[in-house]
């Protein structure tokens, strides 16, 4: 509705091998008239990414009014580690739009909640997903990637795949076989991934009555589809939880560490209704990120050759003819500083959004409660002040240099920092490992990648790839 109203943005993607240069795809910065905020609002309703204009990519604070509703921005590292960590307390709510479009199906999920019921649950989700945890998972994140190598193999040369639902396949598999244990079974494993895919694409996308006045913003319209769609995920789900409730669950699932945690802490309260939100937020907070990050990184990798074969080079060095472990995830430096530059030009929460529960100051500009404040990974990510070239995708700057605090906030930072960083880290890079290992993926010559921006950043249509064997 109204979309056509929405401003024109196009494509920019500039490949030059000769030159090792590789400038990957993004959307034309922002030229809707200023002043127009239906406009603005129109287009951020289809494609979050295309509303900034080219003097947003600068560390600075800026506000704009939205209907009437104050939308501040925060895009230097002193302010945003002013907002998540100094104020924590006063910016720890998420925006209307990100709790109403994901409590049917999270409830009071870490990922959406505040107040003592965060405080209460995060040392416990914190705990289960730690990273002295890690190692313990990292059989299954090998063997996982190990079945689609021989998947890929079946399917000979040159076969055509769309590598954003082969990597959503192979990391909603991992982190299925971690949170719920060997036994859910591929047919279950499946509709709770397609619930998952199905939700995503049926809620809103922007919550209009939040900026009709509504504080709390609207509930999201319980569709018939969504609610099919949600009921299918809480009865997966649901049994998982009872069979493990009667002793019947994997005993080294993190669902079995949960029920463990509340046997041992009967304070806790933890129903079955609270086992089940918090084991629907990890696995959908734990494999969207994960996958996106592959596939932007399998696309970066095929448009920038001399960096696959610096990794090639560095897989062969570190595993030699053994299929990359857990162990040597510390010693594939270039692997990692790929998937830390692929965060950081797609950051796969594009945009942390916080409701200021309090009038405040953030720098010299004055908040109003229950203003909308915005800091935007893909904004500060490409803010030249902090890194140079900032639309070129250039690995080596992370085996330089490490950038300076709050300037760098895939995981975001503070208090809320996403506790699953080192397990969504160490996932990527070590899928990555194996199937490069084995295989190189092509992006056709003649298909135009478009970063879409929803909950996650991912390509738009996803992501056509040939395989190569190696
Ligand atoms: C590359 C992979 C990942 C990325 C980029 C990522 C990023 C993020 C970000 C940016 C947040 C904060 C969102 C906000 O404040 O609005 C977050 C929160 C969270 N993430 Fe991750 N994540 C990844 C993987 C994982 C994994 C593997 C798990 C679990 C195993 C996980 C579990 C969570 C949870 C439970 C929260 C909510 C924390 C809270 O609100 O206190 N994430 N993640």
């Amino acid at each position: 509705m109204l979309s056509w109203l929405a401003a024109e943005t196009h494509t920019i993607e500039a490949v030059e091998p000769a030159k090792k240069r590789l400038e990957p795809a993004r959307p034309s910065y922002y030229s809707g008239k200023p002043g127009n905020q239906l406009q603005r609002l129109l287009t951020a309703r289809r494609d979050f990414l295309s509303i900034w204009r080219q003097n947003d990519y600068s560390a600075r604070i800026s506000q704009i009014s939205l209907m009437g509703r104050q939308v501040v921005v925060v895009n230097s590292p002193e302010a945003i580690k002013y907002v998540v960590a100094t104020r924590h307390e006063n910016f720890e709510r998420k925006s209307p739009q990100m709790r109403r479009s994901l409590e049917y199906l999270l409830g009071d999920g870490l990922f959406i909640s505040d107040g003592e019921t965060w405080k209460q649950r995060r040392p416990l989700v914190s705990d289960i997903v730690h990273k002295h945890r890690v190692p313990a998972f990292g059989d299954i994140m090998k063997n996982t990637s190990l079945e689609l190598v021989e998947r890929w193999t079946k399917l000979g040369e040159g076969a055509q795949v769309n590598a954003l639902y082969e990597m959503a396949g192979l990391t909603a598999e991992i982190i299925s076989r971690s949170v719920f244990g060997n036994d859910l079974g591929e047919e279950s494993a499946g509709m709770v991934t397609d619930g998952f895919t199905s939700y995503q694409a049926l809620i809103d996308s922007i919550n209009i009555g939040y900026f009709l006045g509504f504080d709390e913003g609207l509930p999201q319209l319980r569709t018939p589809s969504l609610k099919r769609s949600v009921k299918r995920i809480h009865t997966i789900i649901d049994r998982v939880i009872e069979d493990h409730l009667a002793g019947r669950g994997d005993d080294h699932s993190m669902v079995e560490l949960l029920i463990r945690r509340q046997q041992r802490n009967p304070e806790l309260k933890l129903d079955v209704v609270a086992l089940r939100n918090e084991a629907a937020t990890i696995f959908m907070a734990g494999h969207e990120t994960t996958a996106a990050t592959l596939t932007w990184a399998w696309y970066l990798l095929s448009k920038a050759p001399w960096v696959e074969d610096a990794i090639h080079a560095e897989i062969e060095e570190v595993c030699g003819g053994n299929v990359p472990d857990v162990a040597d995830v510390p010693k594939l430096k270039w692997c990692t500083a790929v998937i830390e530059e692929t965060l950081r030009l797609y950051p796969p929460v594009p945009i942390l959004a916080r409701q200021a529960k309090e009038a405040d100051r953030i720098g010299d500009l004055d908040v109003k409660p229950a203003s909308l404040i915005m800091i935007v990974p893909w904004l500060l990510h490409r803010t030249a002040s902090l890194f140079p070239d900032p639309h070129l995708f250039k690995p080596e700057r992370f085996l330089e240099k490490r950038p300076t605090p709050y300037s760098y906030i895939p995981f975001a930072s503070g208090p809320r920092i996403c506790p699953g960083l080192q397990f969504g880290l160490t996932e990527a890079i070590l899928c990555l490992a194996v199937l490069a290992q084995r295989f190189k993926l092509r992006v056709p010559a003649n298909h135009q990648v478009e970063a879409a921006c929803r909950l996650t950043l991912r390509p738009r249509g996803g992501l056509p790839i040939t395989l190569h064997p190696r």
